[in-house]
């Protein structure tokens, strides 16, 4: 059993210790994580972005998740590792949803999985958590709506809004969650949403009154330089530094300078004579 299961988060959120929740998609990225202390590693759907190449999470496979999903639980012992279920993967029906949050599970090795809507998915979400699986809700702006919700726009900035985000989060509360995202939700919605739950928020984009907090692991360690987002603090530029690395490499090999003498072995002398006759 790890250390952070749904019973610690909702004390967490008692006590009013903050979550601290980072997504990662690989091993190495999840001993770190696991090493600074992160409460809760999400792999994320983000990974078609981030790593695939991807323009929106769209495209990511359940088959996808599952090959991310097992070498962050190989990297940790702690940590709630959550798995992000895709698109199309818990749309069509609560039963497929189930099938699907199985193999995560399953497969995978998660500890929950997070799907994204309001009303909507309650059938999926009570399915899910009737077969003893923790489930994530997640609200405000959701990825796999793009196309419908025209961008990454903040959700609820208006009261009827921000009311319909209310109940959606209490539906979800009613169907089981052990923690709802916030993404994109103004500051003050998001306010609401977390006094009035009793799960806890985790916000991206939706103001410190939050739960808890999640970024993306890319964004964070500002790897991929080109993209600026609002909502995100870049806490190391990791993505130059690797970049003038990278160029002071190629730079060394091409001078010469690298390998150097204490980066390779001779062979013995004895050998060597030998290997000249
Ligand atoms: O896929 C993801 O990384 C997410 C977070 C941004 C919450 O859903
Ligand atoms: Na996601």
């Amino acid at each position: 059993m790890r250390e952070i299961t749904t019973l610690k988060l909702r004390k967490m959120k008692q006590d009013g210790t903050k979550l601290v929740m980072v997504t990662a998609y690989d091993y190495a990225a999840a001993r770190l994580a696991e090493e600074a202390g992160v409460d809760l590693i999400l792999v994320g759907d983000t990974l078609g972005m981030v790593v695939l190449g991807y323009d929106t999470t769209l495209q990511v496979t359940l088959e996808d998740m599952i090959h991310h999903l097992k070498p962050v639980v190989r990297g940790t012992r702690r940590v709630m590792v959550v798995g992000d279920l895709p698109f199309m993967s818990y749309q069509v029906s609560p039963e497929q949803a189930v099938v699907s949050a199985g193999r995560l599970v399953q497969e995978g090795g998660a500890q929950a999985v997070k799907l994204e809507g309001g009303a909507a998915v309650v059938p999926a979400i009570s399915r899910i958590t009737a077969a003893g699986i923790p489930v994530l809700g997640h609200l405000g702006f959701t990825p796999q709506s793009v196309h419908q919700l025209g961008g990454a726009i903040f959700q609820g900035k208006t009261a009827a809004k921000a009311r319909g985000l209310l109940e959606d989060a209490l539906r979800l509360e009613d169907a089981g969650v052990c923690a709802v995202v916030l993404e994109l939700v103004p500051w003050e919605a998001a306010e609401l949403i977390s006094r009035r739950l009793t799960v806890p928020t985790i916000g991206i984009g939706s103001g410190p009154a939050c739960d808890g907090q999640v970024l993306v692991y890319h964004d964070l360690l500002g790897l991929n330089p080109e993209i600026r987002l609002k909502h995100n603090k870049v806490f190391a530029e990791i993505g130059k530094l690797t970049s003038a690395a990278l160029g002071a490499y190629a730079a060394e090999v091409r001078s010469g300078q690298f390998p150097a003498e204490e980066h390779t072995r001779r062979m013995d002398p004895a050998a060597w004579r030998e290997l000249q006759e």
